[in-house]
């Protein structure tokens, strides 16, 4: 223990203030620079600022929030083997319209209109459900738009065979302004406990100075003291804002401590363009597609939700729902769908029923697709699957129907070895052939075959 002491400052400072910390004091490995202003660095340092009781130069911080292990050895949780399915409500209902009924409603359809058994199992109330904290500082819910309690709806929810998700936010407010989690991390994860939640989305709003890294496996560690396996969704964006303590970016670190990072800000309902924090379809493709090597089972890029369905064929046409699920099957992307289910039409459930194309994304293999050829707004796209298969996308972005051709080379075959084709929107077989295949693709539409030497 003096060992470890004598070999950092911060350490030693843990030792000097907060007895019986030794459990705090090795795990914190001073390698957060947030804690530059609270740490003394010798020992003459901590003696001076005690003899001024200058506490506050020398104090770590709350030492409730108890510091992580940022360790190589630390291991996520080992859920989420294939990218999470599911529905969420803030794409649609965001903040005003979330109510017990709509997510009742919710469970009632996922169960019944075909999207549970295709893979669709988290139910996830986003932001807007809380009330204030209690005296004892514990979540509870909106007493009135949650009239029934989160014990009781999760009972709900898992009675339809499904799992329920939570929202919370690792800064003191929620980006709503509701209460955030940070300095209660082990308290909430036991009220999330408490109400069978399965699946957290811990966002990052008002979150201060705080370091992402360390904020989030703390959550993450809060999350696992409670027994329960509980899906963690990293809502830190991979938005370059780095503040002085804060520079990393969610994939460098996410596989060591949760299933999924988001790695763009928020997606819009329309298919090109920012606006503000928002960013459209093919804007998100552009972030994302890149990261592919960070991907992989338990491990997932999460390029935000899905906006099929939400308003029919404004925001994105029909063309272009098709191709944003397709490339985030492509992507091995989360599938968690924002539509009003209640109001599903069979344009909307066709795209997201396609168990075609859920199996591409949840293949077990975990890989996630890439680019393979790109002319300029004509793409190939490969992604490799467990059966020693390809997903192939062809993917046009112009504003006019175009030929794109493929050659089997392109995925890693010889050109001259017969490969047979299906497709996966049309669900035909197209035989087999050699050296690679063609197709017309529609403006803003693809083509998806799944081949097989
Ligand atoms: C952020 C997240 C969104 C959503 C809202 C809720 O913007 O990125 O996905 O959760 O907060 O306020």
């Amino acid at each position: 223990m003096a060992a470890y002491a004598r070999a950092t400052g911060a350490a030693l400072v843990g030792f000097a203030l907060v007895s019986g910390a030794f459990a705090y004091a090795q795990v914190a490995a001073p390698t957060d620079v947030s804690q530059k202003r609270y740490v003394a660095r010798t020992a003459e340092e901590v003696a001076a600022a005690r003899a001024k009781r200058v506490y506050d130069t020398v104090q770590p911080p709350n030492p409730t929030i108890i510091r992580p292990s940022l360790d190589n050895k630390r291991t996520a949780n080992g859920l989420a083997l294939t990218p999470p399915m599911g529905w969420n409500s803030w794409n649609k209902f965001g903040c005003k319209a979330l109510t017990e009924k709509v997510v009742r409603d919710t469970a009632d359809e996922m169960s019944s209109n075909g999207m549970r058994d295709a893979g669709y199992g988290y139910l996830i109330l986003d932001d807007c459900w809380a009330g204030p904290r209690d005296a004892q500082g514990a979540l509870t819910a909106d007493p009135v738009k949650f009239p029934s309690g989160m014990k009781a709806l999760g009972d709900y929810i898992h009675s339809k065979g499904l799992k329920f998700g939570i929202y919370s936010d690792a800064g003191a407010l929620t980006c709503a302004k509701q209460p955030g989690s940070q300095g209660h991390e082990y308290q909430d994860a036991m009220s999330f406990a408490s109400w069978g939640v399965d699946y957290l989305k811990y966002d990052w709003c008002h979150t201060g100075s705080r370091n992402s890294e360390e904020a989030y496996a703390l959550m993450a560690d809060a999350l696992r003291a409670t027994g329960r396996d509980i899906v963690f969704s990293i809502c830190n964006w991979g938005v370059d804002r780095p503040n002085e303590f804060d520079k990393s970016l969610p994939w460098e670190w996410g596989l060591k401590i949760g299933n999924l990072w988001r790695t763009t800000s928020d997606i819009r309902n329309d298919w090109q363009g920012r606006v503000r924090f928002g960013l459209g379809v093919l804007d998100i493709v552009d972030k994302n597609e890149p990261l592919y090597p960070y991907a992989g089972p338990g491990h997932w890029n999460d390029p935000d939700m899905l906006e099929v369905g939400i308003d029919k064929n404004e925001g994105l046409t029909w063309e272009e729902q098709r191709s944003h699920f397709s490339l985030w099957a492509m992507m091995a992307a989360p599938l968690i769908v924002g539509a009003d289910l209640t109001i599903m039409d069979d344009a909307t459930r066709d795209i997201l029923l396609n168990r075609e194309v859920i199996a591409v994304d949840q293949d077990r293999l975990g890989a996630q697709g890439r680019r393979v050829r790109d002319d300029g707004d004509l793409e190939v796209w490969s992604k490799p699957l467990a059966d020693g298969g390809r997903a192939v996308l062809l993917f046009n972005r112009s504003g006019s129907p175009a030929r794109i051709a493929t050659k089997w080379s392109e995925h890693g075959y010889p050109d001259a070895l017969k490969v047979a084709a299906r497709d996966l929107w049309a669900h035909r077989d197209l035989g087999r052939t050699k050296g690679g295949f063609s197709a017309d693709v529609p403006s803003h539409g693809v083509v998806m075959l799944r081949i097989q030497p």
